[in-house]
């Protein structure tokens, strides 16, 4: 039998609290005019004292049950895309289970950086084919500002907090217009590069945290290389090309990223969807809050196709077609 994976349902959780470029620019060294031209950010979101990451999971998970108007106990998996866990362990995922009341069924945290939303996607999306699940909460949530050295202002101007969630199902979404759901997705990792975006702690090297380090213009000439070359990819093995595609919903990394990959593929601005200008860069949250902005706001209608695309840390990269 031959199984499809359906988006039945989008939703998202940002904190309470907005952190202005002009805000910022009162205790770090930048100006909002520096942060709006070289990055398109003009404010971020930063959780409260004592809200988790996977408070956030959570709050994006029960409106994503909500927008699908399915109750949690039909879920049978939790994914949870994050590099900013609660704890070392257990999971985040399974922080979210309990959350949810849920006894049943099986949830794992999957690591990879800012592409981690891709990659759970295609997890999530193997398992509904291969049988193995059937209602799949796939989660991006992080607290990033937890990580941030907010001495540096080449990295601490750029992210921000927050979470996004899709529900992947076997069963269509009752709209009859529903599309066919992912029809490809496509991940790659390199190793090579570390040193240009790595967080400089961790449980068994430092037994600390650690904090964010990046060299910002290379990693910016990786990824658009990359992106531009997953996105054609994955669009040629599922059966399209670029020019057959309605949206387009790119990891939020920073603007000139976003227009730079854009040119390559010959877009239109319109097709882009960016949210980047006031959710800033939330890692692996960044695809699923936008994505929630432009099917809510009537932008993305059942049966148009989206690619979404990522790279992060690692490097890890990759891109999902979907049809919504
Ligand atoms: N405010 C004011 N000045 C700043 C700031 C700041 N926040 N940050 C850097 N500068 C200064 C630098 O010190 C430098 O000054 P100098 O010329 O006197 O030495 C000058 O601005 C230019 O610095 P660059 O690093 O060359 O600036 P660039 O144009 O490359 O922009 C940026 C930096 C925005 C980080 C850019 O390289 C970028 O967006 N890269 C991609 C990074 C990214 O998005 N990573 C995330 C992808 S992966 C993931 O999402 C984890």
């Amino acid at each position: 039998m031959n199984l499809n994976s359906y988006i039945r349902g989008v939703g998202s959780h940002l904190p309470a609290r907005v952190l202005t470029n002009e805000q910022l620019s009162q205790t770090v060294d930048t100006s909002d005019e520096w942060i709006r031209e070289r990055t398109g950010i003009n404010q971020r979101y930063i959780a409260a004292e004592g809200q988790n990451t996977s408070d956030l999971g959570y709050g994006a998970a029960l409106d994503a049950l909500a927008n699908a108007k399915m109750d949690v106990s039909e879920i049978d998996l939790i994914v949870v895309a994050t590099s900013t866990p609660d704890l070392t362990f257990p999971s985040t995922a399974t922080i979210i289970q309990e959350k949810l009341g849920l006894r049943t069924g099986a949830a794992f945290d999957i690591q990879a950086v800012c592409s981690g939303f891709v990659y759970a996607l295609s997890v999530a999306d193997a398992m509904i084919k291969n049988g193995s699940a059937e209602n799949v909460l796939v989660i991006g949530a992080e607290t990033f500002s937890r990580i941030l050295d907010w001495n540096d202002r080449t990295t601490c101007v750029l992210f921000g907090d927050g979470a996004g969630a899709l529900i992947l199902s076997t069963t269509p979404a009752k709209n009859k217009n529903a599309g066919r759901g992912v029809l490809n997705t496509f991940i790659r990792s390199n190793g090579q590069h570390k040193e240009l975006l790595y967080v400089d702690g961790g449980p068994s090297a430092t037994q600390t945290v650690g904090k964010l380090r990046m060299q910002g213009n290379q990693v910016f000439r990786h990824a658009v290389k990359e992106l531009a070359d997953s996105m054609k990819e994955c669009a040629g093995k599922a059966g399209y090309e670029i020019n057959d595609i309605e949206w387009f919903v790119p990891h939020q990394a920073n603007q000139r990223i976003l227009e730079a990959v854009a040119k390559r593929l010959d877009l239109r601005r319109a097709q882009v969807v960016s949210t980047v200008a006031f959710h800033a860069n939330t890692s692996a949250a960044s695809i699923p809050l936008a994505l929630d902005v432009a099917i809510k706001d009537g932008r993305i209608k059942r049966g148009h196709k989206v690619m979404l695309e990522a790279f992060g840390g690692g490097f890890t990269w990759g891109a999902a077609l979907l049809e919504y």
